[in-house]
């Protein structure tokens, strides 16, 4: 949540910025704002609303190169106070200037003493208190850093901060603690970023900084000067990775959207999600080592959204594929319901992004605890990939649709595999088992070529399911996590209400809903339960639910049916159907006006808890 950018350099300062905001608007999109220092002139634009707004209000704003500057820039998902100008960030001081991502928790103690100060605030965020705080601290303490230091100390919570001020002109100080910040550089430049995005193709090399780290960087002397300190006020060392992702992979590609696009790349993606990992008639992954699994006895997975999904369908493969005890927890209420964490569980957590803030404290407590923790994660060199014991990546290449397509189906085909891995090294499969669990995994990439046909329908189907009070995804077993993911894409992006439900749950209440305004999507699996679902599914066509079915068998009930092909494997209907929930949330998105990247009060990476 929240985007943040610094540069110091002598190039296009204005372009630098928008275009770093650009690569991280996926992380809000409420307001932006930049601030730009030249020697100690500062200008400031913020706006309301998409990066184009800024985009305007900044066109007569000209920062030509070969004079060295100062900036920061934020794009803002709200956490307090509404998407307002005065609540955008940059935030000010007297004459210092803020961008932060997180949230400061105790920021009212700390406005209430500053206020009995003097100080006045004119905006209702938690940030603004950090310009002010670090003023008020260089009153007592000449020196800035020493000053940036103690306030820094005084702040409970989350964040990645960039603080400019009138005094230092040539300096950004920064500070990171649970949200995400990255450092780039050359000889005469420096960029941060929330993410490498906004760094690729302008650093060659990046830091990674970890939590409790602060400094302060500048450029003198066309040279650039970096110090990192950690909480005790010592020098840190500076490890640089290089900086290596193509960014063609980022844009739409003649595609209406960038997750129409992603769901097309599915096929692709999952392609290399496999490539090198089955081999020689068994799964091999090379970046765990086997010893992971000894004495392992249960799996605790946690993790949020379509990556909690993800999470409780592979608990139905841990359990009946590896025959390993599988718990799967929501991180947010894991993070708070005291645990009872066990040495011997394998503690796994799944995220696209690797920065989801509750997913990334959970792994913290596990690791704190002993467990043996691996992410499945889809952004190499994230926190969660850091710090975690073990990584599998997803290879779902940049997923810039706010809602998740191609990085849930990696997630799918990874955690499959790893059920079948665990399962060869406990020997709780037949070797004829693997050999066709094998051969199905080879096959996902062709059953995901979407059917140009298919598209057509759903386009044509969407505008009955645009009204109505309601709908219910319903499924049985690993179609009811598929069944959450189809009810989560269609709210997340169309508005309208809809629930993923257990089908044989609905007559314990939901039935009650049950009129021709409601709208049924059921997921019919011929090779699961099936005669189980038709009856639900009777249930609640007695009850005149409208019903869309989605399966291999006709179903004369059906008041729509979607048919997909003949399987022999369920999780060949799992990934059909996953295409098809995937496509008609997206269609219905479209014929309702809305902006299907960008929906309404969402954001792609939610690093705040
Ligand atoms: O990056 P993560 O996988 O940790 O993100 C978790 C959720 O925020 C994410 O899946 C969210 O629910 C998506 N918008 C779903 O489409």
């Amino acid at each position: 949540m929240c985007g943040i950018v610094g540069y110091i350099g002598q190039k296009n300062i204005k372009e630098v910025l928008i275009n770093g905001l650009s690569e991280l608007e996926y992380r809000g999109y409420d307001s932006a704002g930049i601030a730009i220092m030249q020697e100690s002139n500062l200008s400031i634009y913020k706006s309301i609303g998409k990066l184009n707004n800024l985009i305007d209000k900044t066109k007569d704003l000209k920062t030509d190169k070969n004079i060295l500057r100062v900036g920061i820039g934020h794009t803002r998902w709200a956490t307090h106070g509404k998407p307002t100008e005065l609540n955008a960030h940059p935030h000010i001081g007297e004459f210092s200037f803020v961008v932060h991502n997180g949230i400061i928790e105790n920021y009212k103690k700390i406005k209430d003493k500053l206020e009995k100060n003097g100080h006045k605030f004119i905006s209702q965020t938690d940030t603004e208190v950090i310009a002010h705080l670090f003023e008020y601290n260089l009153e007592k303490q000449s020196d800035a850093l020493k000053a940036f230091q103690i306030t820094i100390n005084e702040l409970e919570g989350a964040y990645a901060i960039l603080l400019i001020t009138k005094s230092e002109n040539n300096r950004i100080f920064f500070a990171k603690n649970g949200s995400p910040l990255i450092i780039g550089y050359t000889e005469d430049e420096i960029y941060f970023g929330s993410s490498d995005a906004p760094l690729v193709g302008l650093a060659n090399e990046v830091t990674y900084f970890n939590d409790n780290e602060f400094g302060v960087v500048s450029i003198y002397n066309n040279t650039n000067s970096i110090e990192i300190y950690n909480k005790k006020f010592e020098k840190v060392d500076i490890i640089k990775k290089s900086l290596s992702i193509n960014k063609q992979f980022a844009q739409k590609g003649g595609f209406r959207f960038f997750m129409e696009k992603e769901v097309y790349e599915q096929s692709r993606v999952i392609s290399e999600t496999i490539m090198g990992r089955v081999k020689d008639e068994k799964i091999e992954f090379e970046e765990l080592n086997k010893t992971l699994f000894d004495n392992i006895e249960n799996i605790t997975i946690c993790a949020c959204g379509t990556s909690f999904h993800a999470g409780l369908a592979s608990s139905y493969l841990f359990e009946r594929i590896s025959k390993v005890p599988t718990k799967v927890e929501v991180a947010s209420e894991f993070r708070y319901k005291e645990p009872l964490l066990n040495k011997n569980t394998l503690f796994i957590v799944i995220s696209q992004s690797g920065e989801t803030a509750d997913t990334l404290e959970a792994l913290k407590m596990a690791k704190e605890a002993g467990l043996k923790t691996l992410v499945i994660c889809n952004v190499d060199n994230s926190s969660m990939v850091r710090l975690a014991d073990f990584t599998i990546l997803t290879r779902a290449g940049i997923e810039k649709g706010v809602a998740s397509t191609k990085a849930f189906a990696t997630q799918m085909v990874v955690l499959w595999m790893l059920s079948l891995y665990i399962a060869n090294i406990k020997k709780s499969i037949s070797k004829e088992f693997l050999e066709k669990e094998l051969k199905a995994i080879l096959t996902i990439p062709s059953i995901l070529k979407i059917d140009n046909n298919l598209h057509e329908k759903l386009k044509r189907l969407s505008k009955r399911y645009l009204h109505g009070h309601g709908f219910f995804f319903i499924g049985r077993d690993i179609f009811y996590p598929l069944a959450l993911e189809g009810a989560l894409k269609l709210k997340e992006i169309s508005y309208l209400h809809a629930e993923g439900y257990p089908a044989g749950e609905m007559k314990h209440g939901p039935i009650a809903l049950a009129d021709s305004e409601l709208f049924t999507i059921a997921l019919m699996p011929k090779n699961i339960l099936y005669e189980k679902m038709k009856s639900n599914v009777e249930e609640l066509s007695a009850r005149d639910s409208t019903i869309l079915a989605i399966s291999a068998y006709e179903f004369e009930i059906a008041d729509d049916f979607i048919k997909i092909k003949e399987q022999n494997h369920y999780m060949f209907e799992f990934f059909e159907m996953m295409i098809v929930l995937q496509l008609l949330a997206m269609e219905i998105a479209i014929r309702l006006g809305n902006d299907v990247d960008m929906p309404r009060n969402l954001a792609k990476s939610v690093t705040v808890e």
